[in-house]
This record gives C-alpha cells, structure tokens and sequence, in this order.
C-alpha cells in the first residue's frame, strides 16, 4: 500500500510545537516572537500568500507586522525600511515577499536583511551554512526544511545507504535540499534539464525529489517501486472536466500513476505546499530564540 503523506497534518503538528514554544519563550524569557512581513505593489497572489503568512503568525502568537508598501516605492525606501526593521528588537523575522515590481532589485534588498532575520533563508551567510552543512547555526529556507520533516518522517535522521534525487538546481530549492540530503548521509545526485537519461537516474532513487517546474513531467516508470517521491511543484493547468474555463493545480510528477509504484509520496495540493508556512513559523521562533540566547526547539 502506497502511503500518501498528509502535509497539512504534518504541517499543523508543527505549528503545534511553534505555539507551545512562543509560550514558553514568553513566559520563561519575556520576549514574544515577532515577524516582519513586507510586500511591494499590486500582485493578487502575492497578497494572498502574504495575507496567509500574517495570519500565521498572529495564530502562533508572534508579534506580526505587514508592511504593505505602493508599487511606486523606490530602492532607497525599501532598502531604509528592511533597516528600520534589521535595528527593531521586537522584530525577530523579516520577510521580504518576492518577486518584486520590475524596477526594484531584490538581491541587494534579501541580502541587506540581517543573516540572523533572514526566516526565508535566503541571505547567502544561510545559504552557505546550508552549503557547509551548518544546520545549527543558521536558517534553512522554508521549502527545502519542509521537504526535510517528511524525509525524516518516513526515513529518519541518518539516511546512510539510501540514494537521494533530486530534480532541479535552483538557489531556493535544489540546492539547498540536495545540501540536506548529504548532511543527512544520502548519496544525492542533483538532476536538471541537461541530465543525460533523466529516468534512469531517477530510477535509481531511494528518495526523489522533483522541483522541475512541469506539470506531472515524473511518470511511473522514473519511479523505483517502493520509493519516497516529495512533489515539490504547484502547476496550475487547465481542467476542462471541471468546467468551462475551470483550471486545477498538479504537481511535477504524474500523481495517480506515481502512486502506483511508489511506497510513500506527497500530493499536490496538500503535500509540500502547507509545510513551507509552517516552517517560516518555525525559523521565527528560532530566531528568537536565539536572540534571547535560549537552545531553540529542533523541527
Ligand atoms: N514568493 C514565493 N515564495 C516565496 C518565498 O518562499 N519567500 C519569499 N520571500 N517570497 C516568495
């Protein structure tokens, strides 16, 4: 029987553990945990992500401030906010929500932010922690420590022996999963889209971990039976069964007849996406807990 893990589930045990922790973080220190989100101009969706983030985070019992700034904000007002927040000690989090409107640049912005505020893991001090494989000392970015929860979940911490795959190369997700999986003991291979005979390298995984970006690309038969596959894309595509117009979300892999052959796999929606809140929920409160020179909780 193939399990299909349940990522709002997983998720909602960690934000479980993050309220526990922002309770006693505030009763045995004083100090309540709090997160900066900030949002540039007009994109629907981005709002709605952001709108979700706040939400959170007055739902864990942070501190939580949105900074909702007009489309026409320059580098200079963005860059002196991120430093207002960077020398605010009630702000332990910081978020700048990507992408940003076309005539801003958003690398000297992320990179501006204080490693130890960087809750997105984005700053290149974090990713070189990750890179390094530095777990303690810094943030993981939030998709890639997602995917990780369920690793362990279903493998455990010490993934000696097992062959790890993972599809996509990029600075937010596969190079930092591919850093994880090693830290963790597997023998990674990262694939992209000039990988000679992409199926038979992913045959060859243990655990496969597709972040391609095409819609239900991972067939059956790229699958080891019996292998963990985390489905890490979100493609919305057309879906006329459902009505005129209608469109419905899929993930990078064929999920009905991937299930077939794997023992555990993530759906789309429902798998990785609920993780990756939950775990900017996480990365605030080890940042703060940090701040407050506390041992923070692991995740
Ligand atoms: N836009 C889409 N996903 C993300 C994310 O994880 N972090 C930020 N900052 N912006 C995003």
């Amino acid at each position: 029987m193939t399990t299909v893990i349940d990522g709002k589930a997983v998720a909602a045990s960690v934000i479980e553990s993050v309220k526990s922790a922002t309770r006693s973080l505030e009763s045995d220190a004083g100090v309540r945990a709090g997160l900066a989100v900030v949002i540039v101009g007009d994109d629907p969706a981005s709002h709605a992500y952001v709108s979700a983030k706040s939400k959170m985070a007055k739902e864990c019992g942070f501190l939580s401030v949105q900074h909702t700034l007009p489309e026409e904000t320059t580098q200079e007002e963005l860059a002196a906010l991120v430093g207002r927040l960077n020398a605010d000690p009630s702000i332990h989090g910081i978020l700048v929500q990507l992408p940003l409107p076309k005539h801003l640049m958003s690398e000297p912005i992320i990179q501006s932010i204080l490693p130890e505020k960087d809750v997105d893991g984005l700053h290149v001090v974090n990713a070189g922690k990750v890179a390094t494989g530095d777990l303690e000392g810094g943030l993981v970015s939030c998709t890639p420590a997602g995917a990780m929860v369920f690793v362990r979940h279903i493998h455990g911490d010490d993934l000696s022996g097992l062959n790890a795959v993972v599809i996509g190369r990029s600075n937010l997700f596969g190079k930092p999963m591919s850093a994880l999986l090693l830290a963790a003991n597997a023998t990674v291979t990262t694939a992209h889209s000039r990988t000679r005979d992409l199926p038979a390298v992913c045959r060859n995984a243990d655990i496969l971990v597709a972040a391609v970006g095409r819609a239900e690309m991972v067939k059956a038969d790229w699958v080891k039976p019996g292998a963990t596959l985390i489905d890490v894309g979100i493609n919305r595509v057309p879906a006329p069964e459902r009505g005129e117009g209608k469109t419905k979300l899929v993930g990078d892999a064929a999920f009905k007849e991937c299930a077939e052959v794997a023992g555990v796999i993530t759906p789309v929606p429902g798998g990785v996406g609920p993780m990756t809140i939950a775990m900017l929920m996480a990365n605030t409160i080890i940042a703060a807990h940090r701040k407050a020179g506390r041992q923070p909780p692991k995740f």
